[in-house]
């Protein structure tokens, strides 16, 4: 892990979490192709029971996190993001990997993602051992309509 990096947990709506988490998201997203999510869709989220943000800091400083609901025994990789100037230290991969261990915590047995096709967060998620479900055609719409295919993941984590 990268030194200094501090993993920060939040199951309800903290209005610091959710503005930092609002910091990065407009930072790591491209609106070229309409991932990012609003301030009021996570504070919104973050009402649902199961739902946890895990956020990446550095001296108090915010530079990626993770979103994951969860219902019953499954549970759903919604937003992984990293700001731009920090990737590539391993950061995306602290944060997935914590999630995991946070869903075994909770006897959770599998973890689902939707990700856009030719997203480099493809690599990620394969190297963790996600493997390919299904693609689902036009499941993002970009800047000015134009649409993007999703490729769903799943990890069995009894696997
Ligand atoms: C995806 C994202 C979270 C990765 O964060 P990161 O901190 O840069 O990733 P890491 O440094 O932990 O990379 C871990 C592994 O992922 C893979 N990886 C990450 N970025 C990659 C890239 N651009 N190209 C190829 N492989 C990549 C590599 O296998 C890497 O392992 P390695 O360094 O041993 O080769 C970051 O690029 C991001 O925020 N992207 C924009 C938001 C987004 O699209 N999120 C995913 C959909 S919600």
């Amino acid at each position: 892990m990268m030194s200094g990096l501090q993993l920060d947990l939040y199951e309800d709506g903290e209005r610091n979490a959710l503005a930092d988490a609002m910091t990065v998201m407009v930072e790591a997203f491209d609106p070229a192709f309409g991932e990012a999510w609003t301030p009021g869709q996570l504070a919104g989220i973050m009402t649902m029971p199961g739902t946890w943000l895990t956020l990446a800091r550095v001296d108090a400083m915010p530079l990626g996190f993770a979103l994951v609901r969860s219902v019953l025994d499954e549970c759903e990789l919604l937003l992984l993001a990293v700001a731009p100037p920090w990737r590539g230290r391993g950061i995306g991969e602290t944060l997935l990997r914590d999630c995991l261990t946070m869903a075994r915590r909770r006897n959770i047995v599998s973890m689902n993602l939707e990700v856009r096709a030719c997203n480099s967060a493809v690599h990620l998620y394969e190297k963790i051992g996600f493997e390919y479900v299904h693609r689902r055609p036009g499941y993002y719409r970009g800047k000015d309509g134009k649409l993007f295919d999703a490729l769903s993941f799943r990890i069995d984590m009894r696997a």
